[in-house]
């Protein structure tokens, strides 16, 4: 068996490609909690909706999320490296979507009619997330046709009270807390 070093990846492989459809479409089942990300300063500001959003590591507290090279997100990390995560609430779809560009709003037209505030880094965090994250970016990592962005957590708020936007099977759905039969504990 080939050993494989902690810091570098095989560079062939032996197994064909499996096919991107069936990926994708088994991607699908995997359920995510719907982020906005806001990147930029003053006017120069975008953002994304992400499901990629993960805990790196809780001491100390570092985030990451995964960006398309292919978006003016990613070219702006490139002058401000500092981005927001943002945790949608359930009812927040529309805001979602706007951030994914699909009503074909761009840049700053994305923060319209929503309320935003600053923590430390003077990205815009959304004033009605349910959790938000100010972060500096650590590491950017391009691979294949996306990076991953590690960002150090500068500040944080959070708000309980108020259920996850999901996103499963292509579409947003209803979080529904899981309803535990005592007798299956
Ligand atoms: C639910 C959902 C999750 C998404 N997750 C990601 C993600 O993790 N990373 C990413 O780069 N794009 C993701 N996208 C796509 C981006 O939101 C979308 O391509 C966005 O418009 C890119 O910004 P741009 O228009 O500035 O290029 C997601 C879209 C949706 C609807």
């Amino acid at each position: 068996m080939s050993q494989i070093s902690a810091s570098s990846m095989p560079q062939a492989s032996t197994f064909a490609e499996v096919e991107t459809d069936s990926f994708r479409a088994a991607m699908r089942e995997l359920a995510g909690g719907v982020a906005v990300i806001t990147v930029g300063k003053g006017s120069d500001i975008t953002g994304f909706t992400a499901t990629s959003v993960s805990s790196l590591c809780a001491a100390p507290p570092r985030l990451l999320v995964c960006v398309a090279q292919s978006s003016d997100s990613w070219r702006a990390l490139q002058r401000h490296p500092y981005f927001g995560v943002n945790l949608l609430r359930n009812e927040e779809h529309a805001l979602a979507d706007r951030f994914a560009g699909r009503d074909g709003l761009e840049g700053t037209a994305r923060y319209a009619g929503t309320r935003w505030t600053t923590m430390l880094t003077g990205t815009a965090v959304l004033e009605n997330a349910l959790a938000a994250f100010d972060c500096e970016v650590t590491e950017m990592l391009p691979r294949y046709d996306h990076a991953i962005i590690i960002g150090r957590v500068c500040a944080l708020r959070a708000s309980a009270g108020s259920f996850p936007l999901v996103y499963w099977q292509g579409g947003y759905h209803p979080f529904e807390r899981a309803i535990v039969n005592p007798g299956d504990r």
